[in-house]
Parts: C-alpha cells; structure tokens; sequence
C-alpha cells in the first residue's frame, strides 16, 4: 500500500498550479478540462490534482495497492459499515477500485492497475508525496478505525498528533488532535535536505518565510519546512522520514516530549501557530458520491 496522490478543488487552481510548478518545483503532468495534474521525479503519472471550483475542498486522497490488498480492504471496509463506492479513476493512470468515507468526512481512494510513468530527472522535484495530514475531533477513534477498517497501523501517538504507517514508512497519514475535520497538511518528499534547503530558498526569493522550520521531528525523524501556500493550505518540503519494523512500538505522548522551549529536534525555528491553524481551516473534505455496495459481495454476505 502506498500513498500516491491527493485531489483538490479550488478556485484559481491554474494559479495554483502555476505557484506549485513555478516556485515550489513540481512539474506539469497534464490539463484536463478543468483539472490541472501536477508531478514530482518519480514514476507517479501525477502527484496533486487542482479541479478548478467555486470552493475549495478535498475530493480524495489516493492510495495504490495490490489487488489482494483491495479485496481485503473491501471485506474490511464492508464489515466497519463505513459509506464506501466502486470506482473507476479518470485521472492519468487510470486504475480502478474504492473510495471510502471515514468518520469524519475523510476521502480515501484505493486503486489497483493504476499505471506509472517513466521517472524524470530534476534535484528539485519532489520525488513523492509522503504524508497527507488531516485534522480530527476525535483523532484517537479515528486511529482505531483506520486500523480495523483499512489495515493501517497506529506508528505513534503524541500530544498532537496519531501517526499512522500503510507500509514501512513510519506515517503516509496523520490525525492531528484539532477538535475541527479537515487537511492539515501536504507534505512533498524531496530527494535530501540540500533539496529541502534549496525550497526554502527560492521561496524567500518570492519573500515567503516557512511557517515553521527547518526542522526536524521527533516522530518519523523527518527534516521539514512548513509552508502557507499562497492558494490556502500547508504544504511542506520534507525528506529522510524513518523506516519501521513490523513491529514497531508505538509511542506514547509522553514518550515524546522536548524540552523547555523546543518543538523538534534542532529548537532553531519559530512555528506560526495562528497562520497555520488559519491555513488548515480553508480545506474540508466534501463527498460528492453516494455509497453503492463494494464487489464481489464476501461469502459472509451471500
Ligand atoms: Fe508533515
């Protein structure tokens, strides 16, 4: 299972878009009808999606799994009685499969034979995305279910956040503990930290400080830089995140603590708490299809 991509819509998304390739570093995949596909180096066909919209909101986070992984998901899905379709990707690399709806309004999208691209050279694209974060009232349930309903696996908790792994990387999604439903942030894998370092750069070059970093965490021991993108939400530059065993031992808030007056590992960098927060209100997920029942009915429901 792995994080692929994630659908926004938006109004301005051609400036987006232009914000996303110009500055940021991302290339141009494709424009279809209204809806602009933006990619990093790796083999992904594209990595963000902007349809453009009167309001902004998320129509889907997208993962790619194997088909045993799907048929499995579905029978889990099913079973957690979560609202969830079939459906079929008009996006570039096409693939079929699920969307799901989580508790709190949250869109995940699994698709198998989705087809790749030939990766593309460029020390400042991002390679992938590797973490879409979303916001939740209640963030531990939401850790709860994503293990039962979709397999995933609770990587650490702590007084913000639950980390949750799809794979060997310590988290592809996070809950943050933020009492409201929405994206919390974006975060573009880059290939090392000059290539965070170099982002940082040609962002100041258009006067824009990170919200908060350079950094680095504590859970997933990723280098990170938090940005306010001039169309609304987070975004992030990040790299290096950790890999974890099977079986890795959650952590515990307390088991995650800095000191006095630090935030990460390094402690160098001021964190705009208000602008962020700000930031993550503009994107809530809104679901604009209606449940049908997943294919092939298990044997349990036959
Ligand atoms: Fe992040």
């Amino acid at each position: 299972m792995k994080l692929r991509s994630i659908e926004l819509a938006l109004p301005g998304a051609a400036q987006a878009a232009a914000f996303l390739t110009d500055i940021w570093g991302m290339a141009p995949a494709a424009v279809v009808g209204d809806i602009h596909y933006l990619r990093g180096s790796g083999g992904y066909p594209y990595l963000v999606a902007l349809e453009e919209s009167a309001d902004a909101y998320i129509r889907s986070t997208t993962f790619v799994c194997t088909p045993d992984r799907l048929e499995q998901l579905k029978r889990s899905v099913s079973d957690a009685g979560l609202t969830a379709a079939p459906v079929a990707s008009d996006d570039p690399g096409g693939g079929h499969g699920i969307i799901v709806e989580l508790a709190e309004g949250e869109l995940l999208r699994f698709l198998v034979d989705a087809t790749e691209v030939a990766p593309i050279e460029g020390a400042d694209l991002p390679v992938k995305l590797t973490h879409v974060v979303f916001n939740s009232v209640d963030a531990e349930a939401t850790g709860h279910l994503v293990e039962a309903a979709l397999g995933f696996r609770v990587s650490d908790r702590t007084k913000g956040m639950v980390f949750v792994r799809c794979n060997d990387s310590h988290h592809s999604t996070a809950f943050a503990r933020a009492g409201f439903a929405s994206l919390n942030h974006i975060a573009f894998e880059m290939a090392d930290m000059d290539a965070v370092m170099r982002g940082i750069g040609r962002l100041r070059d258009q006067d824009m400080a990170p919200a908060w970093g350079p950094g680095r965490h504590g859970p997933g021991a990723n280098v990170f830089a938090y940005f306010i993108a001039p169309f609304g939400p987070v975004i992030e530059f990040s790299t290096a995140v950790e890999k974890v065993p099977e079986d890795y031992q959650p952590g515990a808030p307390e088991d995650w603590t800095w000191p006095e007056g630090r935030i990460d590992q390094w402690g160098m960098s001021d964190k705009d708490f208000a602008g962020l927060r700000a930031a993550e209100e503009k994107f809530r997920h809104r679901r604009d299809w209606d449940a049908r029942p997943l294919t092939p009915i298990h044997e349990e429901q036959v």
